[in-house]
């Protein structure tokens, strides 16, 4: 039996909330495993475990069973984590902000700068560390070879050298540089492309299909604590219903309230 061990950095929590979080990391960890030696010893076509398993070629050999975890959990929490919450701070912002989901409705071409704005404004991966691998200077402040560093995806975002009123949400920002919400260089958001589309697709149907989406009251929104996603704990959203008739056809005289929770 191989016994591994797994560090897992959790703060801020009830003792009871940790040990909670770390079984469930484990079972996580011990799913992707059996998962991984499955589609070794079985390997399907199509299936992204399986062509990760069997990746080699003569100058590049096989991904060892840990890179092939580490792939597969950067691919789900990676993509999953970050999308949701772009998707609450794009629903937060229409819910305050009923002009910009009256714009969004009346054309919805503008759901790609909605994207892009929330994604400037209210950047999900808020940032990630780096080891320097040599001596560099950055504004003026060197940095010596081996340094730990925090890279501020969020905080760049909103550097007045870059954007102007950079706390505004504008949709109709021109001439200044993109974003780095994906980051940049050798390792940026290989999802980039899959996380737009999602975020085009999910900001569409929240304007069209729900009509004045406001705060519920009394209820602010709770964000997550942590020091790298920046997110929405928990969102308490109202909007208006419209009764369907028997025919199919909507009675948009007839408006109920719905509740729903981000
Ligand atoms: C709103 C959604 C997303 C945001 C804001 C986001 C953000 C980021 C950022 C900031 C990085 C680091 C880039 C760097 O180091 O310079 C990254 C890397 C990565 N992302 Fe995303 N991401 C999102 C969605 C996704 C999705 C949907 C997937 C997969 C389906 C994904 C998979 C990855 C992977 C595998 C990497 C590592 C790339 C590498 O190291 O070469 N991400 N992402």
């Amino acid at each position: 039996m191989v016994r591994r061990s797994h560090r897992l950095h959790i703060s801020g929590l009830p003792a009871g909330r940790r040990i909670e979080l770390a079984r469930s990391s484990a079972e996580f960890h011990d799913f992707l495993e059996r998962l991984i030696s499955d589609r070794r010893r079985d390997p399907r076509p199509g299936d992204l475990v399986s062509t990760l398993v069997q990746a080699a070629d003569a100058d590049v050999p096989a991904l060892t069973g840990d890179e092939v975890m580490g792939v597969v959990a950067q691919l789900l929490v990676g993509g999953h984590e970050t999308l949701t919450a772009l998707i609450s701070s794009m629903s937060l912002l229409l819910a305050r902000e009923p002009s910009l989901a009256g714009r969004l409705r009346t054309d919805p071409s503008l759901a790609p700068a909605v994207v892009e704005e929330t994604l400037r404004y209210r950047s999900p991966v808020k940032g990630m560390t780096r080891t320097t691998t040599r001596e560099v200077e950055l504004g003026g402040q060197p940095i010596p070879a081996g340094a730990r560093l925090l890279v501020l995806f969020g905080a760049a975002n909103r550097d007045p050298a870059g954007f102007s009123c950079p706390g505004s949400f504008d949709l109709d920002r021109t001439g200044e540089g993109g974003h780095v919400a994906f980051g940049r260089g050798i390792h940026t958001c290989i999802g980039a492309p899959l996380a737009r589309l999602e975020a085009r697709v999910a900001v569409e149907e929240i304007a069209s299909r729900l009509p004045e989406l406001r705060l519920a009251q009394g209820e602010p929104p709770a964000h997550l604590r942590s020091c790298t996603i920046y997110s929405i704990a928990a969102l308490e959203l109202e909007w208006e219903t419209t009764r369907t008739q028997r025919d199919g056809k909507r009675d948009a005289e007839t408006p109920g309230k719905r509740r729903g929770q981000a």
